[in-house]
């Protein structure tokens, strides 16, 4: 990028935001085709919305500039901190300072220790009891399992609390799913951004019937998790790393050649049975983690990274003035065919190394988006990245299962802040 005279990028009119009103994923994709990789809408009375799928200039912006940028609390945090009290996600400066740093002690710098390994084993065993119980060659529905693993996990490994599987688990589950059907819902109607930029006040009479009726659960929610810093982490360890499973799980069942290669990896080592198992041997199964980092770059649980700019600030030769929304659209990066090559092929071994390791970037540089990046990334990562590995380690090496064909497993849409879930209806088999 030339610095030289940077000025602002003619933004097309509003009503190029139409294709993104119903599937934006696709509507992006259309934009960028026709107009470059970094594109301005015009906002009527706002300054412009800018969406990019250029990693040079996402990277200014979330990284090189980030002081340049807030957090907006008008789509993914607002929400957020409304439904959870005030916490990392919602806060900026010094206080977000404070937050981060505790959630990162909570979480012990978002790495599983060996002392946990105990906790994890049980919540893998639990796992593969609830699906060994359904594994007859028949199809069935593998996401309240996925979902009954990483809510008790965060439970254990957030909360520092034990839980059984019961009536107790059973209530706040529903109310976490309940909290998050009704958080879309509310994001699907502040998505109409050019709507509200009319009727500001339109946003508030049409989200409070879905916040009267989300209110039950979150008051279970509250009750059951009273400090907001550690409800935030919660529903994050619960919700983003099912979600990642899930589209593994489906995009595994369609290539099962991939689920074999696994299989092969994963037959040396028992998470489960083998005490002497450590956070090391889960780190060691790399085909395993590009696997998952595969399906998390097909298939990113969060839809964008959202700014807003707090001064005007010169990213290459484009200068975005103060007040204008940045939008980076991790699925639309991971889709430039000169940084992943082939980008809608499913192929985890564009994340192998030549030695074998597993690597966070693509084998022509492309970075993996889908968990942010710089100072206000997803803290969250690596204990993630080894929740889902092992729990993948665990149900291929007991388990086979292939996607029936009649099932569509659409892409997501993006609408939302949080993706959909992929439906994982799978025939499921024991291992011989
Ligand atoms: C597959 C699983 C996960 C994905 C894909 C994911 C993705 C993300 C993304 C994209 C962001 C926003 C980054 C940005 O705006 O620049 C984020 C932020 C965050 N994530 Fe995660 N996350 C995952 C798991 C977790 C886990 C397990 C935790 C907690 C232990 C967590 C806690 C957080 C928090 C607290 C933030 C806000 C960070 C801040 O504002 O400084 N996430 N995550």
């Amino acid at each position: 990028m030339s610095t030289a005279d940077p000025a602002p990028l003619e933004p097309l009119h509003w009503r190029h935001l139409a294709p993104i009103w119903g599937h934006p994923y696709r509507g992006y994709q259309r934009l960028h085709a026709r107009y470059g990789p970094t594109v301005a809408i015009d906002r009527p009375g706002r300054k412009p919305i800018v969406f990019t799928k250029d990693e040079d200039f996402a990277t200014a912006c979330l990284v090189e500039h980030h002081d340049a940028f807030t957090r907006p609390l008008n789509i993914v945090t607002g929400i957020f901190r409304s439904l959870v009290g005030d916490a990392i996600v919602s806060s900026e400066g010094a206080q977000w300072q404070g937050r981060r740093q505790r959630g990162s002690r909570r979480i012990r710098g978002a790495t599983l220790e060996d002392d946990q390994v105990e906790l994890l084993r049980r919540g893998l065993g639990e796992l593969r009891d609830e699906v060994a119980a359904n594994a007859r060659g028949e199809v069935v529905d593998l996401l309240p399992a996925i979902e009954r693993f990483t809510l008790t996990q965060s439970i254990r490994l957030v909360c520092g609390r034990e839980i059984e599987r019961g009536p107790e688990l059973e209530r706040l589950h529903r109310a976490i799913q309940t909290i998050m059907g009704g958080t879309q819902q509310i994001a699907d109607i502040r998505r109409q951004m050019f709507l509200y930029s009319v009727l500001p006040k339109a946003r508030k009479i049409l989200d409070a019937p879905l916040r009267r009726a989300i209110r039950p659960s979150f008051a279970l929610y509250a009750a059951y998790e009273p400090d907001p810093e550690v409800r935030e982490l919660l529903i994050a360890t619960f919700e983003n790393p099912s979600t990642a499973l899930s589209w593994t799980l489906s995009l595994l069942g369609e290539h099962p050649e991939h689920l074999e290669r696994v299989r092969d990896e994963v037959a040396r080592v028992d998470l489960i049975g083998d005490s002497s198992v450590t956070i090391a041997d889960i780190d060691g199964l790399a085909y395993t983690g590009a696997v998952i980092r595969e399906a998390l770059r097909l298939r990113p649980p969060i839809a964008y990274l959202s700014r807003r700019a707090t001064r005007d600030v010169a990213i290459g030769d484009v200068l975005i003035e103060r007040g204008t929304h940045v939008l980076v659209i991790p699925y639309c990066l991971h889709m430039d065919p000169e940084r992943w090559p082939a980008p809608e092929r499913f192929d985890p071994t564009r994340f192998l190394r030549a030695d074998g390791s597993v690597s966070t970037r693509g084998p022509a540089g492309g970075r993996l988006w889908s968990f942010g990046f710089g100072p206000r990334g997803c803290p969250g990562t690596r204990l993630a990245l080894q929740l889902a590995t092992a729990a993948l380690a665990v149900l291929a090496r007991d388990f086979r299962w292939t996607s029936p064909a009649e099932r569509a497993r659409p892409l997501p849409t993006g609408r939302y802040p949080w993706n959909e879930k992929s439906p994982v209806w799978e025939r499921l088999s024991r291992s011989a």
